[in-house]
């Protein structure tokens, strides 16, 4: 029997790998870009668009330019998304509005646990493919750059919404249930933008990780590494944030019930619980 070193094997493998592949079942060949599924999802230009072995500074290579390249597809999926839904916000289709932000919250997490295959590569090897980045910056990637634009067209939809409707947002999150439907949809979008920042804070794990977040440590655009921390926490709703601030603000400790103290009777309980906090002291 041929005796067959097992780097052998392994080069073998990576030759059969470039295809084409006779599929048993179909009893076609696949990998050609003549089938239906390769027509429509363009695999032969989708799959040319990584720098191939040869070329490769480091085995990694694809692993990070892929993470990259879905990350930009991602990205792009969630600026169509909510170009869709100020459009359902403008007229008023509130259900479909709703769907579509839960697509896009499912979708904001996905590319955070997606960024943790990228924490395998480590901190050596980073280095290596990091020389040839140019002086790319994550802040010239288009798809960020539209999502967080996109984010203010659904801000100005979310405005108008609140307009036609007579309400604001402090109304919305204090008054009897009238807008129920509304204050659904801004914890909708609070999700969504919660899930963003979530995304931001992964990559800044993962930045951490990789060159390390400190003063001394420089983006390859020169912005020092630490400024991510902060930047990573703008939301993309800042209204729907500040109204927590605002409400917060005119809370009084009036009206609730020392911690252990009996809550009184059930009816009474709820509508206009004795004042028993302020003091600290009182019982119900
Ligand atoms: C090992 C992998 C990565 C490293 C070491 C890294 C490093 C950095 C650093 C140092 C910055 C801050 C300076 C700057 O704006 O360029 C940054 C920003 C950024 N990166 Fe990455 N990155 C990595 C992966 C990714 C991936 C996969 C994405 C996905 C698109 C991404 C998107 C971004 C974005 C959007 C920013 C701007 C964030 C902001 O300003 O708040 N990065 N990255």
């Amino acid at each position: 029997m041929e005796h067959i070193h097992p780097y052998s094997y392994a080069e073998r493998l990576r030759r059969q790998l470039q295809g084409p592949w006779l599929n048993p079942l179909l009893k076609k060949w696949v990998g050609r870009g003549e089938l239906d599924y390769e027509k429509y999802v363009r695999t032969p230009e989708l799959l040319a668009l990584q720098t191939p072995p040869e070329e490769r500074v480091s085995d990694d290579e694809l692993l990070f330019q892929v993470a990259h390249q879905t990350q930009e597809l991602w990205l792009k999926l969630l600026s169509h998304e909510s170009v869709e839904a100020v459009s359902e916000l403008d007229r008023d289709a509130l259900w479909e509005a709703s769907a579509r932000l839960e697509r896009m919250l499912r979708v904001a997490r996905c590319m955070a646990s997606e960024l943790g295959v990228l924490e395998t590569l480590t901190p050596d090897t980073y280095q290596v493919i990091r020389r040839s980045l140019g002086n790319g910056s994550g802040q010239e990637s288009p798809g960020y750059n539209a999502v967080r634009m996109a984010a203010e067209g659904l801000e100005g939809a979310l405005e108008r919404l609140l307009q036609r409707r007579g309400v604001t947002l402090v109304a919305l999150y204090t008054g009897p249930a009238v807008a129920a439907d509304l204050k659904r949809l801004c914890e909708q979008l609070v999700d969504y933008d919660e899930a963003f920042q979530n995304w931001l804070y992964a990559h800044f794990q993962l930045v951490r990780r990789t060159i390390g977040v400190d003063a001394t440590v420089k983006a390859l655009d020169g912005l020092p590494t630490r400024v991510l921390s902060g930047r990573m926490t703008k939301p993309l709703f800042p209204a729907l944030w500040q109204v927590r601030v605002e409400l917060t603000a005119c809370w009084r400790r009036e009206g609730g019930y020392a911690p252990g103290a009996p809550r009184g009777e059930t009816e009474t309980a709820g509508d206009t619980p004795p004042a028993v906090m302020a003091s600290g002291t009182g019982t119900p």
